[in-house]
C-alpha cells in the first residue's frame, strides 16, 4: 500500500518551502522503502529551491541523510528491512564504461528509484539528487543505501552523504593526501572542514586553513588545522609560501568554488603538487591562468565529483573511525531541527551562522 508521510517541498523558484503530505509507493524492483533519521541541511536543497539546479519543480528536498531500511523491492539482495543506512547519490551501474575499467567510483549512469513519489493529487516529485529525505519515508534506489554501523547517531552518520564525503574524500580520495604531506584548504565550510579532516587522518603533517571569516577559521582548527590564514588580511599565498619554507603546498584544496580563490590554490602548491577543485563553480565564471605556469609547475590539477567515494567502500570505514574517536563528524552537527523549521535554516546557512542544521525525524 503506498504511504503518507510528511515531506519538505519546493513548489517554486524562491518561494519558501513548505511541509506537505507527500504518497511513497512500496518499493519495486531495485527499489527500497527507507525511514528517515535524520538529513541534513545542504546549500545543494537551497540551490533547487532557488530554481539553481534545474525547473522540475516541485522538488522533495534532502539528500544528506540517515534512516532505517522500512521495505525492499523484488530482486534486492544487498539490504534488508531494519538495516541502518547511510543514503547516497552514487548507486554505481557496474555496466558504465567507468565502472567496467574498475573504476566505480566515477560511475557515469547511477541508479536512482524508477517509481514517483508524488503529492496527494498525483503531481509527481523530483527528489534533491534522487534522494528526498527531508520527509518520513523516502523512495530510493536500493544501491542508494550503505549500511553502516548503527552506534553512529544518526544526526552525524547521515551528513556522510554528501558535503562532509566530498570534503574527506577531497583529501583522501582526490588529493591523495599521504603521511607528512603539507596541506592548504581554501574554505573553511562544511566541505572545507571535511577536508582538513581528512587531510589529518591521512596524517598530513601541516594543515593551513584559509578563509575571510574568523570565526569560521577559529572552527576549523577543532578540524585538524595546524594554522589559519585569514585572507582579508593577508595575502594567502604568500603566507602559505612562509609555512612551507618558500615551497608551497604538496595538495591545495578549493572548497568554495570561486576563480579566485582557485588562482590561490594553484600558485600555492609546490612543484609537482596537486590542485583539487571540489567547490562548485556558477557557469558563468572564468578562469584565467599564464599557460607556461600550467606546464613549468607540472603536477595535477583535479577536480572531485563526491569526493570521488565509492559509498560501500567509505561510508563503513569513515563511520568505524568516528566511532573510535579518531574522526571529528560530530562537530559538524550545529543544530537539530524539526521538518518545519529548514526554511529557517537555510536563513542561518545563507548567514553563515552554522555548519551544518540537521532535521531529525
Ligand atoms: N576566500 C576564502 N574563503 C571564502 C571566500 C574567499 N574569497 N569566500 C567565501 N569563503 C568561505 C566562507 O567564509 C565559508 O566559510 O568559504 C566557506 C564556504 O563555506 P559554505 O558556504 O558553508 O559552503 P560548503 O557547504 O562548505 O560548500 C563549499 O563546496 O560542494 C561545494 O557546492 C559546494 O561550492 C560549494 C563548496
Ligand atoms: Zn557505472
Ligand atoms: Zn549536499
Amino acid at each position: 500500500m503506498p504511504q503518507q508521510v510528511q515531506g519538505v517541498i519546493a513548489r517554486a523558484k524562491g518561494e519558501p518551502v513548505s511541509v506537505e503530505t507527500i504518497v511513497v509507493p512500496d518499493p519495486g524492483p531495485g527499489e527500497a522503502v527507507v525511514a528517515v533519521q535524520a538529513c541534513g541541511v545542504c546549500h545543494t536543497d537551497l540551490h533547487y529551491r532557488e530554481g539553481g539546479i534545474n525547473d522540475e519543480f516541485p522538488f522533495l528536498l534532502g539528500h544528506e541523510a540517515a534512516g532505517t531500511v522500512e521495505s525492499v523491492g523484488e530482486g534486492v539482495t544487498d539490504v534488508a528491512p531494519g538495516d541502518y543506512v547511510i543514503l547516497n547519490w552514487r548507486a554505481v551501474c557496474g555496466q558504465c564504461r567507468s565502472c567496467l575499467k574498475g573504476k566505480p567510483q566515477y560511475c557515469f549512469a547511477t541508479h536512482n528509484a524508477t517509481q514517483k513519489m508524488t503529492l496527494e493529487d498525483g503531481t509527481e516529485l523530483s527528489p534533491a539528487l534522487g534522494i528526498g529525505a527531508f520527509a518520513e519515508k523516502t523512495l530510493v534506489a536500493a544501491g542508494q543505501c550503505t549500511k553502516v554501523d548503527p552506534a553512529a547517531k544518526p544526526e552525524v552518520a547521515g551528513l556522510l552523504g554528501c558535503g562532509v564525503m566530498a570534503g574527506i574524500g577531497a583529501a583522501m580520495n582526490t588529493g591523495e593526501v599521504g603521511r607528512g604531506d603539507t596541506v592548504a584548504v581554501f574554505g573553511c565550510g562544511g566541505v572545507g572542514n571535511a577536508a582538513l579532516e581528512g587531510s589529518r587522518l591521512a596524517g598530513a603533517s601541516k594543515i593551513i586553513a584559509v578563509d575571510i571569516d574568523d570565526q569560521k577559521l577559529e572552527w576549523a582548527k577543532e578540524f585538524g588545522a595546524t594554522h589559519t590564514v585569514n585572507s582579508t588580511r593577508e595575502d594567502a599565498v604568500e603566507r602559505i609560501r612562509e609555512l612551507t619554507d618558500g615551497n608551497g603546498v604538496d595538495v591545495a584544496i578549493e572548497a568554495i568554488g570561486l576563480p579566485q580563490t582557485y588562482e590561490q590554490a594553484f600558485y600555492a602548491r609546490d612543484l609537482a603538487g596537486t590542485v583539487v577543485l571540489v567547490g562548485v563553480p556558477s557557469p558563468e565564471m572564468k578562469v584565467e591562468l599564464p599557460f607556461i605556469e600550467i606546464f613549468g609547475r607540472g603536477g595535477s590539477l583535479k577536480s572531485s565529483w563526491y569526493g570521488d567515494c565509492l559509498p560501500s567502500r567509505d561510508f563503513p570505514m569513515l563511520i568505524d573511525l568516528y566511532l573510535q574517536d579518531r574522526l571529528n563528524l560530530g562537530g559538524f552537527v550545529s543544530e537539530t531541527i524539526a521538518l518545519d523549521q529548514v526554511e529557517a535554516a537555510f536563513h542561518k546557512m545563507e548567514d553563515g551562522g552554522v555548519l551544518r542544521s540537521v532535521v531529525v525525524l
